[in-house]
């Protein structure tokens, strides 16, 4: 039988690969078959760092000639995109510039770098991956956010630290958006588009508050938080040829948070 979420000889990008989820995605993406660029920041280990069919990339995408790079380096040796997963995210909501400022104190530098760090950086991927997927097609992968879909409740963060700032969920609205525009003007290429709207997979830092971690955990319909390599099946889909009639689509993996 036919194994439908093979991924052997695709080529896979995955921005900010070595973080919380993108260390999952590029262990389910390998595991699968395919070859996989995996690219973050230059200071960062990942547990994959030493597998055969994944090649490590240090830049920092808020420079658009490190950014521009990794696109030419992939054309250059393998001519070819097959899957680009938009992980990475920076400027507030990552621990970034902007974190737990109030909207009236959110000055214009904190919004356009929350901004560009989440849409910006996600909406110049997809152009720079064009130019390598038109020729065979491929699958591009959006990781919006549950507060793409409805706003952090202040009540459960008080002082934790942890608070999302406005230009987070906003982008991550603008990221689902991008999504279908993308689906329904690059079908023609034979390109799918889709996204992947996490709930909370809090990091080992968020989960040592355990108080905060448990009001997390009861946001969601499954009493829990998400466990890293629960991303795993949703990235496998929507990379493979088992999502071959996705496109546009936002795929929930949330425990439920933003269904009731
Ligand atoms: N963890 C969650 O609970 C959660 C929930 C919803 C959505 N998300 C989304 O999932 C994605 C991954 O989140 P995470 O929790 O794994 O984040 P993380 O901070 O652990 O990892 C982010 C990754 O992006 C890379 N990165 C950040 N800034 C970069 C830059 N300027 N240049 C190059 N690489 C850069 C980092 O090196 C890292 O590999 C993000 O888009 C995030 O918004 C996460």
């Amino acid at each position: 039988m036919n194994n439908i979420f093979d991924l052997s000889g695709k080529v896979v990008l995955v921005m900010g690969g070595s973080g919380n989820l993108g260390t999952a995605e590029v262990d389910a993406l390998a595991d699968f078959g395919a070859t996989v660029f995996s690219v973050h920041l230059q200071d960062e280990q990942s547990d994959n760092e030493t597998r055969a069919n994944v090649i490590h990339i240090s830049a920092d995408f808020s420079d658009s000639a490190q950014h521009s790079a990794v696109f030419e380096r992939i054309a250059k040796e393998y001519g070819r995109i097959d899957v680009l997963i938009n992980n990475a995210a920076y400027g507030g909501g990552s621990g970034g510039k902007g974190l737990n400022l109030e909207i009236e104190n959110f000055d214009d530098e904190a919004w356009e770098m929350g901004m560009e760090g989440n849409l910006g950086l996600t909406f110049r991927s997809i152009r720079a991956a064009i130019p390598l997927m038109k020729e065979k097609g491929g699958s591009i992968i959006n990781i919006a956010s549950m507060y793409g879909v409805v706003s952090p409740d202040p009540s459960i963060y008080g002082d934790t630290g942890n608070n999302s700032p406005v230009t987070y969920g906003v982008s991550k609205a603008g990221v689902l958006q991008l999504t279908r525009y993308a689906g329904a003007h690059l079908a023609k290429l034979g390109i799918r588009v889709n996204a992947i709207t996490p709930g909370p997979f809090p990091n080992e830092k968020t989960l040592a508050n355990a108080e905060f971690a448990q009001k997390l955990a009861d946001k969601t319909m499954l009493k829990r938080v998400g466990q890293r390599g629960e991303i795993k099946g949703a990235i496998v889909l929507l990379a493979s040829d088992a999502s071959s009639f996705m496109t546009g689509s936002n795929v929930t993996v949330d425990g439920g948070w933003t269904a009731w």
